[in-house]
């Protein structure tokens, strides 16, 4: 099965009005005629901004988190159909600095997992161990908890409508990408996961890098077989790079 290719940048908590503007304005005249799919994910203020700028272009608007609960009463939060409203395809959960930074556990990724696929929005579900988790062996271990929590909470077919994003924590903004054999070894074990309990499901789910991914390594971890992609940081704040990175994705 073709997979086609996904390269999404991860603004995390970056960016200005202005600078937005100067970005995806070069993105958009980059990435056109790639076969690789692009997608930017700015923060949520700036999401109507560079929605207009992505208008008759076939580069995709993403959102970084959202809420697992419908709309209400809950400061400060963002609920999915307002992704929707400003068509947003992707919307990333999970993502590691979340898991971390705000005690997001695997039972509220799922729902939030669920929450985007009920608004017809696409996950990009971020997995991912930490370097003491890696050192003590226990990778596989990790990222099979988390995937197996979505799964459990949408089943495998549902799985299939999102995308993985495998982000070794050691790797995000460290300068320290996981290299590609590294890389392809985790990306084989979740598709084998994934194959366990739907063969089909897993040959065509989209599986993507993220950490410390720029221009100079993207062709090296796009070139292996079970590598759909890359879930881009630091390196998608700067257009020249990002492109780059978009290329090699082909
Ligand atoms: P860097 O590319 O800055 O390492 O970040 C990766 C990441 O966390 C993307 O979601």
């Amino acid at each position: 099965m073709t997979r086609r290719r996904l390269v999404a940048g991860n603004w995390k908590m970056n960016g200005s009005l202005a600078g937005a503007d100067a970005l995806v304005g070069a993105v958009v005249a980059g990435a056109k005629g790639l076969s690789a799919e692009v997608a930017v994910c700015p923060p949520f203020v700036y999401l109507p901004r560079v929605r207009e700028l992505l208008r008759g272009s076939p580069v995709a608007l993403g959102a970084q988190n959202v809420s697992r609960e419908d709309p209400g009463a809950f400061t400060g939060e963002i609920a999915a159909p307002m992704l929707r409203e400003l068509d947003c395809k992707y919307v990333i959960v999970g993502h590691s600095e979340r898991r971390a930074l705000y005690a997001e556990g695997d039972a509220m990724v799922a729902d939030k997992f669920a929450r985007v696929l009920r608004e017809g929005l696409v996950p990009i579900l971020c997995v991912g161990e930490s370097l003491e988790e890696r050192d003590a062996g226990r990778t596989e271990a990790v990222v099979a908890r988390q995937l197996d929590a979505v799964v459990e909470r949408v089943g495998v077919s549902e799985l299939g409508k999102g995308v993985v994003a495998y982000e070794p924590v050691w790797a995000i903004g460290t300068g320290r990408t996981a290299t590609p054999e590294q890389a392809q070894q985790v990306h084989a074990f979740i598709r084998g996961r994934v194959a366990s309990r739907g063969a089909e499901v897993a040959a065509g789910l989209r599986i993507l890098y993220g950490g410390s991914v720029k221009g100079s390594n993207a062709g090296g971890l796009f070139a292996m077989a079970d590598i759909d992609g890359g879930l881009i940081g630091g390196a998608s704040l700067v257009a020249d790079e990002f492109l780059a990175i978009c290329r090699a994705a082909g």
